[in-house]
C-alpha cells in the first residue's frame, strides 16, 4: 500500500509533541511529515529522533499534497482550518471538541466503534480524553450487557489544559503564591472541581461533553451519564471513579474475563493502577471493581489512563491508521 503524506497541526502543543511520538513509536507509513503551528512557532526545530524537522505556519499552500492532518489545535482554529482541510481533499482526524456532536462527523474509539470512520465526509472526531477512558473502562462490561446509566468523578491532570497547564503546575511548586493564570484557583497541592466554563445549569464545558460524547460512541441514545469534573495536581494521566448501573446483573469474574478480551485494556487488581504508574502508556487500566451493595445491578471501578497519549495523540494515529489500512483517506467532500 502506498505511504502517507502526513501533517501534524498543532505540532508544538502537548497533544501535537506526542502525536509525533506515537507516529514513530507506532512506525506510522509515512512518506513525508509536516509540523504545522502558529507563526509564532514558523522555523522551530523539533526532534524526531533520528532527524529533525523544521515547524511551518499553517497556510492551505502548506497542505498540498497531504493526505492526513493530525489536527491538535483549539476548537476555533480546528472551525476555521477544517473546511480548508478538507478542499484540499485531506482526512482531518481532530483532536478539538468542534465537530464531535456534528450528525455527519464520526466519533472514534477505534477499539469500539472503528466501523464509523468508513461514513467519514473528511473529518473524524477524537472524543474527548475523560470520554475515551470512561468508554474504554466499560468496555469488558458492555461485552456482557448494556450499561443504563453511569455516574463519573474525574480526577484531570494539568496537562489535559495543554503546555500552559503544565508550566503552571510547576511554577506555582516552585512558588505557591504564584498567581492562577490557567486555571481558576491555584493548582499546586489544591483541587478544583471545574474544567471550562458553567452553563446556565451549573454544568462545566467538560462535563457537558461527557455526558453527550458516549451515546454517540456507543451508538445507545438512551445512554445517561452524569460527571463531576476535577482538576488535580497531576502532571499527566487522567483517573476516573466510575459507578454503573447495567441492564442486567454480571459477576465481577465475568467482567475481569471479558477484560482479558478487550484490546488496550488492562486489569490491574494488585492492588489497584495509580496516574503515576500508567504515564507514558498506552493502556487504559482499570481495577477496584466491586459491586454496589445497594444495588444488584450497580457497579463500582476506578480507572487511570494517560490523556495525551491513549486519550489524545494514540487514539488519532489508530484513527489514521485504520482509515490508511481501509483505503479511507483522500475522501474529502
Ligand atoms: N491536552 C490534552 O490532554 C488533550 C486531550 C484531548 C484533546 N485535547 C485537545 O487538543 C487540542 C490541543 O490541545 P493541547 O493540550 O495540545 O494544547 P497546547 O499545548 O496549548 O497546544 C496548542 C497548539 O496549537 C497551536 N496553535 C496556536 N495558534 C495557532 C495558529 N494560529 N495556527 C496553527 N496552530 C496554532 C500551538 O502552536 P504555537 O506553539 O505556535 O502557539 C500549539 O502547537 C485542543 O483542542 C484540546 O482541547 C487536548
Amino acid at each position: 500500500m502506498e505511504k502517507v503524506n502526513v501533517a501534524v497541526l498543532g505540532a508544538t502543543g502537548a497533544v501535537g509533541r506526542t502525536m509525533i511520538r506515537i507516529l514513530q513509536e507506532r512506525r506510522f507509513p509515512m512518506r513525508s511529515l509536516k509540523l504545522l503551528a502558529s507563526p509564532h512557532s514558523a522555523g522551530k526545530v523539533i526532534d524526531l529522533g533520528a532527524k529533525t524537522g523544521i515547524v511551518e505556519e499553517f497556510s492551505p499552500a502548506a497542505l498540498k499534497d497531504v493526505d492526513l492532518v493530525f489536527g491538535a489545535v483549539e476548537n476555533d482554529l480546528a472551525e476555521e482550518y477544517a473546511p480548508l482541510i478538507q478542499r484540499s481533499g485531506a482526512l482531518f482526524v481532530d483532536n478539538s471538541s468542534a465537530f464531535r456532536l456534528e450528525e455527519d462527523v464520526p466519533l472514534v474509539i477505534p477499539e469500539i466503534n472503528a466501523r464509523d470512520i468508513r461514513w467519514h465526509h473528511g473529518i473524524v472526531a477524537n472524543p474527548n480524553c475523560a470520554t475515551i477512558l470512561a468508554m474504554m473502562a466499560l468496555s469488558p462490561i458492555l461485552k456482557l450487557t448494556r450499561v443504563k446509566r453511569m455516574i463519573v468523578s474525574t480526577y484531570q491532570a494539568v496537562s489535559g489544559a495543554g503546555m500552559k497547564g503544565m508550566d503552571e503546575l510547576e511554577r506555582q511548586i516552585r512558588d505557591p503564591s504564584a498567581a492562577p493564570e490557567v486555571f481558576p484557583f491555584p493548582i499546586a497541592f489544591n483541587v478544583i472541581p471545574q474544567i471550562g466554563d458553567f452553563d446556565e445549569n451549573g454544568i462545566s464545558a467538560e462535563e457537558w461533553k461527557m455526558q453527550n460524547e458516549g451515546r454517540r460512541i456507543l451508538h445507545d441514545e438512551a445512554l445517561q451519564v452524569s460527571c463531576t469534573c476535577v482538576r488535580v495536581p497531576v502532571y499527566r494521566c487522567h483517573s476516573e471513579s466510575i459507578y454503573v448501573e447495567t441492564e442486567t446483573e454480571v459477576s465481577l469474574d465475568a467482567i475481569r474475563q471479558a477484560a482479558e478480551e478487550c484490546p488496550g485494556l488492562v486489569l490491574n487488581e494488585a492492588p489497584y493502577p495509580t496516574p503515576k504508574e500508567c504515564t507514558d502508556s498506552d493502556a487504559v487500566v482499570i481495577g477496584r471493581l466491586r459491586r454496589d451493595e445497594a444495588c444488584p445491578h450497580g457497579l463500582h471501578l476506578w480507572c487511570c489512563c494517560d490523556q495525551l497519549r491513549k486519550g489524545a495523540a494514540t487514539n488519532a494515529v489508530q484513527i489514521g491508521e485504520w482509515a490508511w489500512q481501509n483505503g479511507l483517506l483522500k475522501k474529502g467532500v
